[in-house]
């Protein structure tokens, strides 16, 4: 192959390479230190003599210099182009607005239910939980409700059929968990409160006992301003030898007040309850008004918050202690009714709407 077409093949060639990989096959084909065209003339140089070889010789000198000058021009256009890719590629605008990442948060109850813990841990009690679905030994009878018993029309109950007589999986779970088969014919609820969960954990401890139990509660009720089918309750249980009323008005005036972090008062008021005697409601001071008197409390200063009393021996002989050896108290409040006046979220239903605009302001 003579000079002239070498030249002509090494243009052709480079004017159809684009990158610097399709340009390094292109150099070694030409100068490659074994296969390169332009060495093999170089090397052949020695078959040559005299005047042919220097004039053949000179002559592929040139080109060599002149192609290896073509092959760096065209090195240094590719790098720019490439760098210039690159530049384009992974150029970004650092002054945009980032992309705003949403961010969850805790639901209100949930922050409710963390801090009424964290100031019963402080006190020395432990969290038990039970399950939602009940049956009606845990939910009626053994807090001293037995059938028939006029006590038991106060609970607007949510009966789950079970034409089976299963236990229903979520039966055996949380704290309070023991092996056992449903009795004959017993009827399945949605526990209608959060005392079942007194019953299991007596059942399945000893005393002395520190519990609260916060959980989900149902009731067959119509949704208003205050109420709904579906709310949360937390249980309290406190059992050993000599615990008395004055214990439980300790106990419920340092959790109003490290959760409200103001002076609160309680107030009892008789009641009824059959699983505890004596029974009351128990009112405190009105957060809204310290006790003045507003629109909230209706002008009584006081506001309302759940049931409780001492707990009753019947109960204590369904769960295999002896009512002369032991004695303690019981509460249960609602859970959102706090949250409510201390966040001062006006409407109930507000926690189960999914309303964005509303978990946002938490
Ligand atoms: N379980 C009762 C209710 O939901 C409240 C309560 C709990 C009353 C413990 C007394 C003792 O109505």
């Amino acid at each position: 192959m003579n000079l002239t077409n070498l030249k002509q093949e090494f243009l052709d060639r480079i004017d159809k390479v684009f990158n610097i990989d399709e340009l390094n096959v292109l150099r070694l084909d030409f100068f490659g230190r074994e296969k390169g065209k332009i060495t093999a003339v170089l090397r052949n140089l020695k078959n040559l003599v005299g005047e042919e070889r220097k004039k053949i010789g000179a002559e592929t000198n040139v080109l060599k210099k002149e192609l290896e000058e073509i092959l760096n021009r065209k090195q240094e256009e590719l790098r720019k182009e490439e760098g210039g890719d690159r530049l384009k590629k992974e150029w970004f605008d650092i002054t945009a607005p980032g992309v705003n990442v949403l961010k969850g948060a805790l639901h209100p109850i949930t922050k409710t239910i963390d801090e009424i813990q964290n100031i019963f841990y402080k006190m020395g009690f432990e969290t038990a939980d039970g399950p939602e679905v009940e049956t009606e030994f845990y939910n009626f009878d053994a807090l001293n409700m037995p059938k028939g018993h006029p006590a038991r029309e106060l609970h607007d109950t949510f009966w789950i059929k079970n034409p089976e007589n299963k236990l229903p999986i979520t039966y055996l779970t949380g704290s309070c968990e023991k092996n056992e088969n449903l009795k004959n014919k017993e009827k399945l609820v949605l526990r209608t409160h959060t005392s079942p969960v007194q019953i299991r954990y007596m059942m399945t401890h000893n005393p002395p006992i520190r519990i609260i139990a916060p959980g989900r509660t149902f009731r067959y009720e119509a949704v208003d301003a205050s109420h709904s089918h579906t709310f949360y309750q937390f249980e309290c249980l406190m059992i050993d030898q000599d615990i008395n009323i004055a214990n439980f008005k300790a106990v419920v005036l340092n959790f109003f007040q490290k959760f409200f972090k103001r002076d609160i008062k309680i107030r009892l008021r008789p009641s009824y309850f059959p699983f505890v005697e004596p029974g009351f409601e128990v009112d405190f001071t009105c957060v809204f008004c310290s006790g003045n008197g507003c629109s909230v409390c209706k002008k009584s200063g006081w506001l309302e918050i759940g049931g409780a009393g001492m707990v009753h021996p019947n109960v204590f002989k369904a769960v295999g202690y002896n009512p002369r050896e032991v004695q303690g108290f019981a509460f249960g409040f609602g859970i959102e009714r706090i949250a409510m006046l201390k966040y001062k979220i006006p409407e109930f239903k507000l926690f189960y709407s999914g309303d964005l605009r509303f978990l946002r302001q938490f």
